[in-house]
């Protein structure tokens, strides 16, 4: 190996690599983002913006990037942690994260600053399907759900869908995104804190849509009772859904195995990769979690 060759691998560096030929035909990249944003949105969630390469940029709704987390403490981080991309600028190159901190990974995230770089490598994993036949979606998101469902919202109003978001919370601090939803269609805000976020409650939302014809598809992320409530109702009303699963992962890629769910096919339980497979799959062959 020749002096200063790199001997892990060579990321693409957004702003000053000149994208290879020899690997235009890979949808995903290793790259290095430049932060041009990051804050806090409450006490638990932070909004990430950086400038993306043209293949992060071809990212689809409900697809993730596996990002390198800084280590917050004198440990090693080992492993990448899989985060869904929230909103795609693409007039301005940039991709959005909003991420809750949970542990030391998200924790490590947290303290880049703007000008830092982010290693991230993505596109990746299947994301979901729009048919733009459908008039009018229901997303219905919990938690860091809600950031998974951003995508999907604004692709729905780029191709004139109607979308009505509702979205579940502990109370109304942490109704996060409810401007992006906003700007693609309608939003419930359904609270812990009152009890509208009751699945009773969400279900009854649900049926009113479902009898003005407002639910051509269902879309859900981040709750397994309200996932079995969109499913039931789904199976009942023969309205076509998708879930995309969170599932703790290693590689990302598909060989590890890490993240194997179990899900019901014509009768017969299959094991699959959330991370290859997913992390969107149709909702009535997900069993939950
Ligand atoms: C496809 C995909 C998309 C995701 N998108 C988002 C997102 O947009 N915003 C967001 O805030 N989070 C998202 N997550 C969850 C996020 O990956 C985890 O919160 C993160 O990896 C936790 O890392 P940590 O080191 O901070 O916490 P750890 O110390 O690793 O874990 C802290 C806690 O979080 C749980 N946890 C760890 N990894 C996951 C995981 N992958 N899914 C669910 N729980 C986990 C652990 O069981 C533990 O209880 C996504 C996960 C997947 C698989
Ligand atoms: S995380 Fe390794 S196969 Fe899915």
């Amino acid at each position: 190996m020749m002096a200063g060759e790199p001997f892990a691998s060579n990321p693409f560096v957004v702003g000053k690599s000149i994208p290879a030929a020899a690997t235009a035909h890979i949808p995903a990249e290793e790259s290095l983002c430049p932060v041009v944003f990051h804050e806090w949105v409450n006490s638990e969630y932070k909004h990430l913006i950086v400038e993306a390469s043209a293949k992060a940029l071809a990212v689809t709704p409900g697809q993730f990037f596996h990002l390198l987390c800084p280590s917050p403490d004198v440990g090693e981080l080992f492993f990448r942690r899989p985060q869904s991309v929230y909103r795609i600028d693409r007039t301005r190159s940039r991709i959005e994260f909003l991420y809750k901190c949970v542990g030391r990974g998200t924790r490590g995230l947290a303290t880049l600053e703007q000008g830092d770089q982010l290693n991230i490598v993505g596109p990746l994993g299947v994301g979901f399907r729009l048919d733009p036949a459908w008039q009018h979606i229901v997303v219905l998101g919990r938690g860091v759900g809600i950031a998974t469902l951003g995508p999907i919202s604004q692709l729905a109003r780029e191709h004139d869908v109607g979308v009505t978001a509702i979205l579940s919370a502990r109370d109304k601090d942490f109704v996060m995104a409810d401007g992006l939803f906003g700007e693609a269609g309608d939003v419930v805000g359904v609270l812990d804190t009152d009890g509208s976020s009751a699945v009773e409650n969400v279900e009854k939302i649900l049926g009113d849509l479902i009898a003005q014809k407002r639910a051509d598809a269902f879309f859900t992320c981040g709750s397994n009772r309200l996932f079995q409530l969109m499913k039931r109702l789904g199976k009942a009303h023969r309205i076509p859904g998708q879930v995309a699963m969170e599932q703790v992962m290693a590689c990302g890629l598909g060989p590890c195995y890490v993240c194997v769910r179990t899900f019901e096919v014509n009768g017969k339980k299959e094991l699959r990769r959330v991370c290859i497979e997913g992390p969107v799959f149709d909702m009535q062959e997900a069993v939950g979690w």
